[in-house]
């Protein structure tokens, strides 16, 4: 029978994990028996999440790291060292997004912003988790990047966004070839479009419209179900898995739609 009790024990960190997937990530790992440093720029959420991760018979600890800064991402893995004793693997999940508009109307200090967050970020964490990660000596040592449907194709009026999750997704296969040799798997999630906080105040009939708009299968995803490939590849089921950037979108990247008539409706009855 296939489980996920290898998952069992491993220590990891989710960054960007007081809302939305990254908190989705850290409940399902702590539900499955990962030990979880939940980090996010906010600490009240980031606390909030613990505290239900704990009450759901979860082990987890919060550590407050914006990571586009180079000395807190560093504290980040030396506490997660501290506090459990080794690292298992990191899921870079904090992302910001840029307003949409075309290329000429963003400023130097939006494109800075972004790729500070959304490029650097992963890149530090990369850079600290995997010495610890070594250092633990991991027999299955996962890196997993939280990329985007906009880091595999091309978005109208998201230029910063697409390039630092392009560049997120480079960064994912070249360091898979980097540390292949030494047991540590390196991939990306690309999500298409998920319900998490951005959706938070929009109407059911908004958020359908939209769904319709940016999923083949019409309805958003659910950001358990970026959970559970995160678990997925957190396991040791997931050991022959490294360098590829994982579409999680129903399909969005798949091609372009025709509309079509279905041939034979009365399938369908
Ligand atoms: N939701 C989607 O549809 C979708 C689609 C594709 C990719 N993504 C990516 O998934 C990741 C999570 O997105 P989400 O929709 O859950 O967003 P969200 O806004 O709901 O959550 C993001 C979390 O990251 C935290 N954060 C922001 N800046 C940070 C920083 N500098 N340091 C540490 N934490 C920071 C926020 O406080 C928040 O808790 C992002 O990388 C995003 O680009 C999301």
């Amino acid at each position: 029978m296939t489980d996920f009790s290898s998952v069992k024990g491993k220590v990891a960190i989710v960054t960007g994990a007081a809302d939305g997937l990254g908190k989705a990530i850290a409940q399902c790992y702590a539900e499955n028996g990962v030990k979880v440093v939940v980090s996010d720029i906010h600490a009240e959420k980031g606390l909030k999440v613990v505290e239900e991760l704990d009450a759901n018979g979860g082990e987890a600890a919060f550590f407050q790291t914006d990571v586009s800064k180079e000395d807190e991402v560093k504290r980040l893995v030396d506490f997660a060292v501290k506090t459990y004793g080794r690292l298992d693997g990191l899921v870079n999940n904090a992302g910001i997004a840029a307003d949409n508009r075309p290329v000429h109307e963003y400023s130097t200090a939006e494109f800075e912003k972004v790729m500070a967050v959304d490029l650097k970020g992963v890149f530090l964490g990369m850079k600290f988790a995997v010495e610890a990660i070594l250092k633990s000596r991991s027999a299955g040592g996962f890196i997993i990047n939280i990329a985007s449907l906009a880091g595999l194709l091309g978005n109208s009026s998201m230029s910063l966004y697409a390039s630092a999750k392009h560049g997120v997704v480079g960064l994912t296969k070249s360091a898979a070839l980097d540390y292949a040799p030494y047991n540590i798997t390196v991939n990306a999630i690309c999500p298409g479009t998920f319900k998490t906080s951005i959706w938070g105040q929009a109407p059911e009939e908004t958020i359908s419209e939209y769904a319709k708009i940016f999923s083949p299968n019409g309805r958003l995803g659910d950001p358990k179900e970026i959970g559970h490939l995160a678990l997925f590849l957190a396991s040791d089921l997931a050991r022959y898995i490294s360098g590829s950037a994982i579409s999680i979108d129903a399909g969005s990247s798949a091609g372009k739609i025709t509309p079509v008539q279905w041939a034979h409706p009365e399938i369908l009855d």
